[in-house]
């Protein structure tokens, strides 16, 4: 049996209306991956914050154990000093700032006040090594696809010592290749003693990885499954997940599809800033009614390009092509004109393109329509 590095007794975490968690336990061992799973807002974001300090001790209850010692954390700096370093759902790099200023904020190499810059580039190769990330310590994060972005973060966690590595949700925007790069990595760090917390909704990944799972459900602990002893199945983890044993998956659905209602024809669409390129290259496709279409493509084959430019030409310069509505041309200028037409479009970045996040709820979800 190998030694608890962390044990999480009785937590209960509650917000204004919602008991977040309730009385959930977690054992991690050490040099383990352990994914923690759950549906949407069981509680796995919650209780890593707990156990990260950004939910300091005395706004819930329970115990946290690290290495058998009760801990009382006020803040992530302190548990961070223990070696606990989370990686949050959200990624919080600053897109300004270079992958060494990045990796060492909060924590500069610096002698009597003044930083140095030598150092803090010297160690920031060295940790861009580990990581595998083959990139100028002065490139700035903006300039970083999210795979290279993740893999900044797990180099700054390592910066500071990590024992235990809590990732949430690491994959969620990478492409597979990034994924499997990534989750890759993790298995290396577990072989040089690391432990690990993944939390994700990907089944197929933590399969690969985890060494054992912890269910959450509705805020509580359902289950502790052993992966190499259980021989888990995928359909097994949803059962733990969902609470009931699944019969169909993918249930069969009945579409009535009619005509076609919105055609794309010839459409073309060239590079916002380096106009030559182009972005879109003659696309055609159509959407009959009650349909579903699906745009398939690598990352950066201009899914988002394209739908940005037919909403309103929101994305992209000199676009050229068609586009019929119930059979009758019609022109989409900006995105006013599109809304009109009855187009709406949920976007990638969300907390950039989609909302603004200082209105509530319904200032929000009355943008769109305010004539009404
Ligand atoms: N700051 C907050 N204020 C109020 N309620 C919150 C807050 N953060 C989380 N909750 C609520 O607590 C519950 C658990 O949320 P949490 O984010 O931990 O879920 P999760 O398992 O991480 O879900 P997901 O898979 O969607 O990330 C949800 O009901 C959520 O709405
Ligand atoms: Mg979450």
């Amino acid at each position: 049996m190998s030694k608890i590095i962390l044990e999480m007794r009785n937590i209960t975490k509650e917000f204004p209306g919602v008991k977040a968690l309730q009385n959930v336990n977690l054992k991690i061992k050490e040099g383990e991956i352990h994914a923690l799973c759950g549906e949407n807002g069981a509680g796995k974001s919650t209780l890593m914050k707990v156990l990260s300090g950004v939910y300091p001790h005395g706004s819930y209850t329970g115990d946290i154990l690290f290495n058998g010692n009760v801990c009382k954390f006020k803040d992530i700096k302190q548990s961070e000093e223990l070696g606990i370093v989370i990686i949050h759902q959200e990624l919080a790099l600053i897109p300004y700032l270079s992958i060494a200023e990045n990796i060492f904020l909060g924590n500069e190499q610096a002698k009597n006040g003044i930083i140095n810059w030598n150092e803090t580039v010297i160690r920031t190769r060295e940790l861009l090594k580990k990581v595998g990330l083959n990139e100028s310590p002065n490139t700035k994060t903006a300039n970083l696809g999210v795979g290279k972005q993740q893999l900044t973060e797990i180099a700054k966690a390592l910066s500071k010592n990590v024992k235990l590595l809590i990732l949430d949700e690491p994959t969620a925007a990478l492409n597979e290749h990034d994924s499997e790069n990534l989750l890759n990595l993790l298995l290396e760090l577990k072989k040089q003693g690391m432990s690990a917390i993944i939390i994700s909704h990907k089944l197929n990944e933590i399969s690969k990885v985890a060494d054992s799972i912890t269910i959450l459900r509705d805020g509580q602990t359902v289950e502790t499954l052993d992966m190499k002893k259980d021989k888990i199945s995928e359909d097994r983890i949803i059962k733990g997940m969902v609470g009931r044993e699944l019969t169909n998956r993918y249930p069969k659905r009945e579409a009535k599809i009619g005509n076609t209602i919105f055609e794309v024809k010839n459409w073309n669409v060239f590079h916002p800033l380096h106009t030559n390129q182009k972005s879109i290259d003659n696309v055609n496709f159509h959407i009959r009614k009650g349909e579903i279409v699906g745009i398939a493509g690598l990352m950066g084959a201009g899914r988002t390009e394209l739908a940005m430019s037919i909403f309103g030409k929101s994305y992209g310069k000199k676009i050229t092509g068609q586009i019929y509505k119930d059979n009758k041309e019609i022109h989409l200028n900006n995105v006013s004109q599109a809304i009109e037409h009855g187009i709406a479009y949920v976007s990638e970045d969300r907390k950039g393109n989609g909302l603004i996040l200082m209105d509530d709820i319904k200032q929000n979800i009355t943008l769109a329509s305010l004539n009404k």
